[in-house]
């Protein structure tokens, strides 16, 4: 038998990349892509993958997981559980959220959320910061010191009390952003307009779930998506608005986008498949499981996202996965009840259904090519947040995170998930493919069973993003 030259060759991949698709093996050393090219020798391991498509390893860059959470809300998910079930769905990257808590330090917020993953993740993971309290010392001195040490993104709030910065501070935040060189994400719905409808709506006793969506309309998402850019611009820093709903928001990032403005902008699987009616169309409380802001919009607006994925006004499709349980105190029922809905935890679970969505009704639906798919879920995640070439793509050099895709007719079942929560709000959609295998750095982490290991995830620094221009 002859030698192994390679620890594993993956062999006749369809491999595709943001750029092309080509028929070639992939040799894998020390966990790293050594070599791509037909016929390669041996390795000591070989995977026969004639006939599949090979992508990179999905970039998930908007997850939340055991991220403290004010009041009696509880994450379901931690980085054992999270990470298994991004795994098993084909993603091998995830960069959650070190949150500052007000009064909390921020060098104190990304201390805790290291204890709560190490020992735990199973894949690779970097983290973006929270800035919830922009004192003087985060701004002078945490931020610009943990942006050099490789945090180099991270997420402002327009709305949520315990989060929310009124104009002057993100002013203080992007200033920094742009003088330090990091990406700011920006959650744009405006609070106080919130605020005033949901007053209106607990005063008609109109509390049910589908009145979430009542509350935060496009109107609010479509100011603050502009008042954000005026921000940005005034400032003199590229953004990136992050879980952008639909039309309006995107009408304001094309306005952006034609008086040459660096706006970058994200969007997730519950605002292609998801709509409010899903909220609920009686004041049924099982709408609490769909419960995310911004909420889900009508069913014509999805094809105001296909396109804005299409035609390149999207950078990044994340989950935007926030688990809470349906059936739990710490969850979608506070303290046990069915709640108002000012009182629901935010946010639905998606980390391992992100890609299957996508490949199965994007790229085998005909919506979108493989090409975008990889470049929206891998390739520019990577590089908006200074992780590539490292991750994202399947290049020399780069870590061996690898999908090999199995196309067929499948339902979805929370059962069959490998996240913690109670519920998914895909239960019983068809899908027409799912991973066959995950490769996490050379290691099958994913074969239609779990294979990683608690712990075997690593820390990555992130570099500038690359997306931004370079700095002097
Ligand atoms: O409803 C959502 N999106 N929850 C997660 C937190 C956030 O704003 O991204
Ligand atoms: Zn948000
Ligand atoms: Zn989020």
């Amino acid at each position: 038998m002859a030698e192994a030259v390679f620890d594993l060759v993956v062999r006749q991949a369809r491999v595709a990349t943001a750029a092309d698709t080509f028929a070639a093996d992939i040799g894998v050393r020390g966990g790293r892509i050594v070599a791509i090219g037909e016929g390669l020798a041996a390795g000591s391991r070989e995977i026969d993958a004639a006939g599949r498509v090979v992508t990179p390893g999905g970039v998930d860059a908007h997850c939340h997981l055991d991220q403290p959470m004010e009041g009696p809300a509880r994450m379901a998910d931690d980085f054992l559980t999270g990470t298994r079930s991004a795994a098993c769905g084909g993603t091998t990257t995830v960069i959650p959220f070190a949150a500052q808590a007000k009064g909390q330090s921020l060098v104190a917020a990304v201390q805790d959320y290291h204890a709560r993953a190490e020992g735990k993740a199973a894949i690779d993971y970097a983290f973006h910061l929270i800035v919830s309290d922009p004192t003087p010392q985060v701004l002078q001195e945490e931020l610009p010191a943990l942006i050099a040490q490789g945090y180099t993104s991270f997420k402002v709030y327009m709305t949520y009390d315990d989060m929310k910065l009124d104009d002057g501070q993100m002013l203080d935040v992007l200033d920094v952003a742009r003088r330090h060189g990091a990406m700011a994400m920006i959650h744009a719905e405006n609070a106080d307009c919130i605020e005033w409808l949901t007053k209106r709506l607990e005063a008609a006793g109109r509390t049910a779930p589908r009145f979430h969506a009542h509350a935060r309309p496009m109107l609010v998402e479509r100011e603050a998506t502009h008042r954000a850019i005026a921000l940005s611009q005034l400032v003199d820093v590229p953004i990136l608005i992050v879980h952008v709903s639909g039309k309006e928001a995107i009408e304001q990032i094309r306005w952006a986008r034609s008086h040459g403005l660096a706006v970058f902008a994200e969007t997730c699987p519950q605002y292609l498949f998801l709509t409010a009616e899903d909220l609920g169309i009686d004041d049924s409380y099982h709408g609490a499981k769909c419960i995310c802001s911004p909420p889900p919009r009508d069913k014509s607006n999805q094809q105001f996202i296909w396109d804005g994925l299409n035609d390149g006004l999207f950078t990044v499709f994340s989950s935007d996965h926030a688990p809470f349980n349906y059936d739990d105190p710490a969850g979608k029922k506070p303290g046990g009840e069915e709640a108002a809905f000012r009182h629901i935890p935010n946010g639905i679970p998606g980390l391992e259904t992100r890609l299957p969505l996508l490949y199965s009704e994007g790229v085998l639906g005909g919506r979108i090519t493989l090409q975008k798919f990889v470049e929206l879920t891998a390739t520019s995640p990577a590089k908006a947040y200074g992780l590539h070439p490292r991750k994202g793509t399947i290049a020399i050099g780069s870590d061996a995170d690898l999908v090999v895709w199995d196309e067929h007719e499948l339902t979805v079942r929370n059962a069959q998930l490998h996240h913690a929560v109670d519920y998914t709000p895909y239960e019983g959609m068809q899908l027409k493919a799912w991973p066959a295998l995950t490769l996490s750095r050379g290691e099958v982490v994913w074969d239609g069973t779990y294979r990683g290991r608690a712990g075997r995830g690593r820390f990555l620094r992130c570099d500038a993003p690359s997306l931004l221009p370079k700095r002097s």
